[in-house]
């Protein structure tokens, strides 16, 4: 979380600056600010403000800032709350020194105590004000050393100081003596430097760059960097040179405008159909003989062969997905699958176990819990001696141009196009058909299903664009409407089994997450064992009733409800059964397996609705950020 931007070279930089915050202000939108270096004064230049990035331009438009070096910051608080005085850009005691982080100081507070017993007073709540106050001291140190010139100066003392702070870190820093010149670093955050002519931009990901130049250099994690005008040096956490050919952005920036939709969320449930069109066409490929169908991938299968578990790990939307494709997976491809919380696997990972596939799912490809699971997972794996416990690797993201996708090469590419809205919803589609082609795959490798059977599934999701396209516009009638009824309702309960178990869990989150209404999921049959103490008439029930194995067991749960007074929502198809429930949101009658991708979409639209009919900020909401960098 957080989004950095810092531009050095010959054009002004506030511009250049500010649009890199609006295409980073999906990081966190708690406050932002600039600082600029003003050569003329020999001092720095600082603007922030509370809250969105809007609120800043608005200051930032009665001012002429020049300057061609600069900084910029958009939060997601962890230290302090959402105040100016928490903004970044930090400085030091002198004004001089300014840094904007992204990241965790886990120290911060020894640091600090030790920075007030020497006198230094502290402005800010944060745990990233020690950084400029330490460096203030490191340059003073420096200074008696004489170094060639101040960039280099400015250079030494962020290594030195950065070899003192715990957590993890991306940050940059500028000096007021070093008019020209910008030091970077970065620890587990990421950090981009996109190289133009005679300019360079660094920012924490590519759509703050890809405005400015297609050609970039990703920072190694510890690495450290001078940029100036005239060129980059970089250097490894011991202190050599790194000397390495820059890459291409893999996507070109998207021109992402919210056509006639008032919300990007709303947009982007509608653009599930034809994403799923696009995936068939993109992902499932017909031989000659029809019959012989197999999912495309990126990388050589081979290996998925020896595969005798998997293990999945995620966050959030991403972990409801995968609980889906676990489903799938031990279900229709025989596979033994366990899906854990990326936070909890890395300091509770299960015992290591040979011909296991590890499947790391995230969206924006840079979830720190995430990616620190994995990383873990692999080190721990490499360390062994046994080769059949070596990683065996795959990624499903929607950001090929993220740490994840530069990290792990075997990439399942969700292609959702970019999701604006803070809360997932057609990334988790993409994810739920990842999960599908991969319960295929493994369907045909390990022959877990004839081929009739297997095929059938395939034909089922050839047929989903146009049930989706009814669907979307079906529901979001009903939804609009239903949504009224829920102006008074503080909390609401979702029902789920089986195979729609996760969809519970994804329906209750997006609730959540843009319409602050306590929402919990729960597999249908647990109510009885506790939760079914919440019912009463305020609090409605929806469930999701989808014929086939456990059709009648999820009718008898919803029963149970009924009996607690509750007012009772059914996703169901019209049959025999639901009509129970007090209020219907119908379903096409379909294969049971295909099931969570029709039930998802009433869902989702409901808490849309819900959330705009209550005037609420749907694709900002409170506290998130669509990408969580920190631990
Ligand atoms: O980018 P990721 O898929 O790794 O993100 C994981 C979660 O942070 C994310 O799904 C979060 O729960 C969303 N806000 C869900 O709408």
């Amino acid at each position: 979380m957080c989004g950095i931007v810092a531009v050095t070279g010959y054009r002004n930089a506030l511009p250049l600056l500010i649009n890199g915050l609006e295409k980073l202000e999906y990081r966190g939108y708690d406050s932002a600010g600039i600082a600029i270096v003003n050569p003329e004064e020999n001092n720095l230049i600082c603007n922030k403000s509370e809250g969105k990035l809007i609120k800043l331009k608005n200051n930032l438009s009665q001012q002429e800032i020049i300057g061609t070096v600069g900084i910029g910051h958009t939060r997601w608080a962890t230290h302090g709350k959402p105040e100016v005085k928490n903004a970044h850009p930090h400085l030091d005691s002198t004004g001089k020194v300014a840094v904007v982080q992204n990241g965790i100081i886990e120290n911060f507070l020894d640091l600090r105590n030790k920075l007030e017993q020497e006198g230094v007073s502290f402005q800010s709540d944060t745990d990233t004000e020690v950084i400029p106050h330490l460096i203030k001291k490191e340059l003073n140190n420096l200074k008696k050393l004489n170094l060639e010139d101040n960039g280099s100066t400015l250079l030494v003392a962020v290594r030195n100081v950065i070899a003192d702070l715990e957590g993890t870190y991306a940050l940059a820093v500028l000096w007021a003596d070093a008019p020209d010149s910008l030091v970077v670093a970065r620890r587990q955050a990421p950090l981009i430097i996109g190289l133009g002519e005679g300019e360079f931009i660094c920012a924490s990901d590519t759509p703050a760059i890809a405005n400015l130049t297609q050609t970039i250099l990703p920072m190694e994690d510890e690495e450290i960097g001078l940029l100036t005008p005239l060129g980059i040096e970089l250097y490894d956490s011991n202190n050599e040179r790194q000397y390495r050919n820059p890459t291409s952005l893999k996507c070109s920036e998207q021109v992402v405008d919210k056509m006639n939709f008032r919300h990007y969320m709303h947009k982007e449930i509608y653009e599930q159909p034809s994403l799923t069109k696009n995936w068939i066409e993109k992902y499932l490929t017909r031989n000659n003989d029809s019959n012989n169908i197999r999912v495309n991938y990126s990388f050589d299968t081979n290996f998925l062969e020896d595969i005798e578990r998997i293990q999945i790990l995620a966050c959030g939307t991403s972990r409801h997905a995968s609980m889906v494709g676990s489903y799938l997976l031990e279900q229709f491809s025989g596979v033994p699958t366990d899906v854990f919380y990326a936070s909890e696997f890395r300091y509770s990972p299960p015992p290591v176990l040979p011909n296991t596939l590890t499947i790391g799912v995230t969206q924006s490809g840079e979830t720190a819990d995430t990616l620190a699971a994995l990383s873990m997972e692999i080190k721990r794996r490499e360390s062994l001696e046994n080769k059949l416990c070596k990683p065996n690797l795959i990624a499903i993201t929607n950001r090929l141009d993220s740490s994840i996708g530069r990290q792990i090469p075997n990439i399942i590419d969700i292609s959702a196009g970019i999701e604006i809205g803070v809360a997932a919803t057609k990334t988790f589609f993409g994810q739920l058909l990842s999960f599908y082609g991969l319960a295929i795959t493994f369907a045909q490798i390990k022959q877990s299903k004839t081929d009739n059977e297997i095929n059938k599934l395939i034909s089922s999701l050839e047929n989903l664009p146009s049930l989706l396209e009814d669907l979307v516009i079906q529901h979001n009638e009903i939804s609009e409407k239903l949504a009224h009824e829920f102006s008074e309702i503080k909390d609401v309960i979702f029902l789920g089994r089986g195979i729609n178990y996760p969809i519970a869990l994804e329906g209750a989150l997006k609730l959540k997450e843009i319409s602050y209404i306590h929402a919990a999921g729960y597999p249908a049959g647990e109510m009885k064992h506790g939760p079914i103490a919440l019912l009463e008439k305020k609090v409605p029930v929806i469930s999701i009733a989808t014929p086939g194995k456990v059709f009648e067991k999820v009718i008898s749960n919803a029963q149970e409800a009924k009996a607690r007074d509750s007012y009772l929502i059914g996703i169901a198809p019209k049959c025999e059964g639901t009509e129970i429930f007090d209020y219907l949101m119908p379903l096409p009658t379909a294969d049971e397996w295909l099931s969570p991708l029709l039930a998802v979409i009433p869902l989702q639209l409901l808490s849309y609705h819900i959330a705009a009919h209550r005037g609420l900020d749907v694709d900002q909401p409170r506290n998130l950020a669509k990408s969580v960098t920190v631990e």
